[in-house]
């Protein structure tokens, strides 16, 4: 029997069999060129749009200043990936403005070795962000063409992120439950997979409302077991606008 191991072994090898690629940690070994380009408009970013309205959070900023946010939008708009505003990726998306990824990132306040899931991947870039604060990143994102390019541009940077393609309204099941969940775009109530996926004292960060009018950006953080209506603290953070939420479940 062991001839027969080490003889299946030698086919392999003159087969040209290759072992697995190393794989990297969440996001920290990220590839040293793409890191280095346009450090001065991120830097000035963090500094003039995200700090100076109020983003305190040291852990947020450093990874702010880090993800290469000029990396995550077509090459034609490069320039302006540091200015404070969405700009479209494709298909009718956005990559979000800067400061409501790191706003929404500070409100859901991700810790070392946290299990965070994103609903909406898009580019990748906010998934990069938690790659950068989390221990696992899942991230779900409904269109197909968008899903290739957020995994094409995290995965030339070296981030490891679990991505699915598919509606993220029954959220993650198989990975819950989560301390954090980032949704990026606004359906019209809040799904009640994500609430039941969250992990007891988990932050759900949700823009709700109607598509055109005025959402709410939303922090739900679960207190207790259940899914009642007293195991979540809701708080509301703001007035936004996302692009609304895809797919037949998260109709009205
Ligand atoms: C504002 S964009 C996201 C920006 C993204 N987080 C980034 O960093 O580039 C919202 C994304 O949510 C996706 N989306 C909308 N409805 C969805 C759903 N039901 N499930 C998963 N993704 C959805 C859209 O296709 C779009 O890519």
């Amino acid at each position: 029997m062991p001839h027969l191991a080490l003889l299946l072994c030698l086919l392999a090898a003159s087969l040209g069999c290759r072992r697995e690629p190393e794989r990297r940690s969440a996001g920290v070994q990220p590839l040293p060129a793409a890191f280095g380009e346009r450090q001065a408009a991120r830097e000035h970013m963090v500094r003039e749009t995200i700090a100076a309205r109020g983003v305190k959070a040291p852990r947020v900023l450093e990874a702010l200043r880090r993800v290469p946010r000029h990396r995550f939008v077509p090459p034609s708009l490069a320039g302006s990936a540091y200015s404070d505003r969405p700009l479209p990726i494709g298909w009718g998306q956005t990559i979000s403005q800067p400061y409501i990824v790191a706003a929404m990132t500070e409100a859901a306040a991700p810790e070392p070795g946290a299990r965070c899931l994103e609903v909406g991947t898009g580019s990748g870039y906010q998934a990069a962000v938690l790659a950068e604060l989390c221990g696992r990143v899942y991230s779900i994102e409904y269109l197909p063409e968008l899903a290739e390019f957020a995994a094409k541009n995290l995965r030339a940077l070296g981030y490891r992120v679990e991505l699915r393609t598919g509606d993220g309204y029954a959220g993650w099941p198989e990975a819950q439950p989560f301390d954090v969940i980032v949704v990026t775009a606004a359906p019209e109530r809040v799904p009640e997979p994500l609430l039941d996926q969250l992990a007891l004292g988990g932050r759900l960060v949700i823009p709700v409302g109607p598509e055109g009018g005025v959402q709410e950006l939303a922090l739900y953080v679960r207190r207790r077991p259940g899914r009642d209506p007293a195991s979540f603290e809701r708080s509301s953070l703001a007035e936004v606008r996302f692009v609304p939420f895809l797919g037949d479940a998260g109709a009205p």
